[in-house]
């Protein structure tokens, strides 16, 4: 019945795999500061606490796994054959290692990193300090995460904002609705038409701008909600 459907994500559907969310109690922006870590001016102020910062997370990927939830997703776009999409906030990988293809990454991917001066993008699962050197240019000190910080522009928002005209459900998961443009997206989809559902633990920021809402944990919701389409 829904040709076209995008679906987007955020720390809430890998929490129960173990990664902690931002703004839970206990969450990363409780223990560090935003302007610290995930900020440019953060990184030119001090590069080597924000590099430890992401070498950690980036670690963490090796001891987490996909759950339920993510799964669900990518059985779901399997079993369509066309015409799902997932745009995550999240810079986890747990998302293509559970098999989805069409996925968007809005904010970078913590297996990536790139090059201040030319720019060049790597996939990588090392550690990064102010001494790595750019392979391409040879630049000492000027690979960064490729990871969109606060007062930088998120990726791929013209594919995105397409995708969003030609949708017809719009289906959010895990995201607390506090970080715009991501938090915004329900209103283009509403405007182009689109039915439109929140699936979260609890009632997140934008609640309601959502036509229909699902609380409870990802592994449970997702599955049943995704199930049934
Ligand atoms: P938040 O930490 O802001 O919100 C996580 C949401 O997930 C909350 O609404 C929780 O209630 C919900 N949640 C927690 N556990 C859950 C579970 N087991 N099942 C379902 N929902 C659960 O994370 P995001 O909304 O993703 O940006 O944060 C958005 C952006 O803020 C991130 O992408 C990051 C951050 O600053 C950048 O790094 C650019
Ligand atoms: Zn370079």
């Amino acid at each position: 019945m829904y040709k076209n459907i995008v679906i987007l994500t955020g720390a809430g559907i890998s929490a129960e795999s173990g990664i902690a969310t931002f703004r839970d109690s206990g969450g990363l922006w409780s223990n560090y500061k935003v302007e610290d870590v995930a900020t440019p001016e953060g990184f030119a102020r001090n590069p080597g606490l924000v590099h430890s910062f992401y070498n950690h997370r980036r670690g963490e990927l090796a001891k987490v796994f996909p759950n339920a939830a993510h799964t669900a997703l990518a059985d779901l776009e399997k079993r369509r054959g066309g015409g799902v999409t997932v745009v995550t906030q999240n810079v986890d990988n747990l998302h293509e290692r559970a098999g989805t293809v069409n996925l968007i990454h809005m904010h970078g991917e913590l297996t990536k990193m790139r090059c201040g001066k030319c720019r060049d993008v790597i996939v990588t699962e090392e550690e990064f300090s102010t001494e790595s050197v750019c392979l391409k240019c040879g630049g000492v000190g000027s690979m960064r995460p490729h990871i969109v910080w606060f007062g930088e522009t998120p990726m791929k928002m013209d594919e995105i904002g397409n995708l969003l005209e030609k949708c017809n459900l719009f289906i959010s998961i895990g995201t607390s609705g506090a970080v715009y443009p991501a938090a915004g997206l329900v209103r283009i989809a509403k405007a182009s038409g689109a039915h439109t559902v929140e699936l979260n633990l609890e009632r997140s920021q934008g609640a309601s701008l959502f036509a229909e809402k699902i609380y409870g944990k990802a592994t449970e919701v997702v599955p049943e909600y995704t199930g049934k389409l």
